[in-house]
């Protein structure tokens, strides 16, 4: 993969190793709640998931939209929308969820929409401003958009400690098209003429490791960089490793939550 590309090559052809850590990540948790809560989700609603990846959140929106509701989950990725499907069929919600293949950045034809969901994929897209320019677009007038995403110069690693967190970014940078993400969104949103745009940030500390996966990623995208030692990751990940064994490790990855209504 050629690295300008690499922010979106990765996501069109994702390992299975990279496959199963996004299955745990993406678990949809009640704790996970108020993540959701701005976007003031109702049952009837038809609701677009732009970049829904396997499909946890897709399944649960339609939940939350109900029967009477629709879902619209979006993706590049072949295998992420094969597995939405099944997902979809499984927990019995296929009725009112439909999967769009999609290979380019913007929306399809789509029924009229309430609202578009957009969790951890605005830090990928080629150009944030054009995608959120694109929600607002297919938004009627009163629509909602409710984007999540991380901002990742604020990553807290323990045990790694700033500077290897610093060294580790820097080699994985290539895998992330706007990494700051979510300090700009609020910006972007006004600009892309989004008005009452609201803007929260979570910060709740993984202390058991289910957010572990973040850091074996930044490990595999570093090592596909070649710009760190094989020794030094590995010498990373035995450490995180150690450290969720003996309680003494933290990742904090504040999570920026913006809204605005077209
Ligand atoms: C980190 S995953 C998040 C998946 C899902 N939203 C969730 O939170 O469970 C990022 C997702 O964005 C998708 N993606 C990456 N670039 C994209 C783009 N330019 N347009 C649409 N989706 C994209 C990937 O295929 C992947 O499914």
């Amino acid at each position: 993969m050629s690295e300008s590309s690499y922010y979106r090559d990765h996501w069109l052809t994702v390992e299975p190793e990279r496959l199963a850590a996004y299955e745990e990540l993406f678990r949809w948790r009640p704790q996970q709640e108020p993540l959701l809560a701005p976007a003031q989700l109702a049952p009837g609603q038809r609701v677009a998931d732009y970049g829904c990846g396997p499909g946890h959140l897709a399944v649960e929106l339609a939940r939350r939209v109900g029967p009477g509701g629709h879902v619209h989950a979006l993706d590049l990725n072949a295998e992420f929308v094969r597995r939405t499907r099944a997902r979809a069929e499984a927990e019995g919600v296929a009725d009112r969820l439909t999967v769009h293949p999609i290979t380019s950045d913007g929306i399809p034809p789509l029924p009229a929409l309430d609202r578009i969901v957009c969790k951890n994929v605005m830090e990928y897209v080629p150009d944030a401003a054009a995608t959120l320019a694109e929600f607002r677009r297919v938004l009627p007038p009163g629509g909602l958009a409710h984007v999540i995403d991380s901002d990742w110069g604020l990553l807290a690693v323990e045990p790694l400690g700033e500077a290897r967190t610093a060294e580790l970014l820097a080699a994985a940078r290539h895998a992330y098209r706007t990494p700051q993400i979510g300090r700009q969104l609020h910006r972007l949103f006004r600009r892309a003429g989004f008005r009452d745009v609201q803007v929260q940030v979570l910060a709740s500390p993984d202390l058991k490791g289910y957010m572990a996966p973040v850091v074996w990623n930044l490990v595999g995208y570093a090592r596909a960089s070649g710009k760190l030692a094989p020794a030094l990751l590995d010498a990373i990940v035995a450490d995180v490793k150690r450290a969720i064994e003996a309680e003494e490790y933290l990742l904090l990855l504040p999570q920026f939550l913006v809204t605005g209504t077209a």
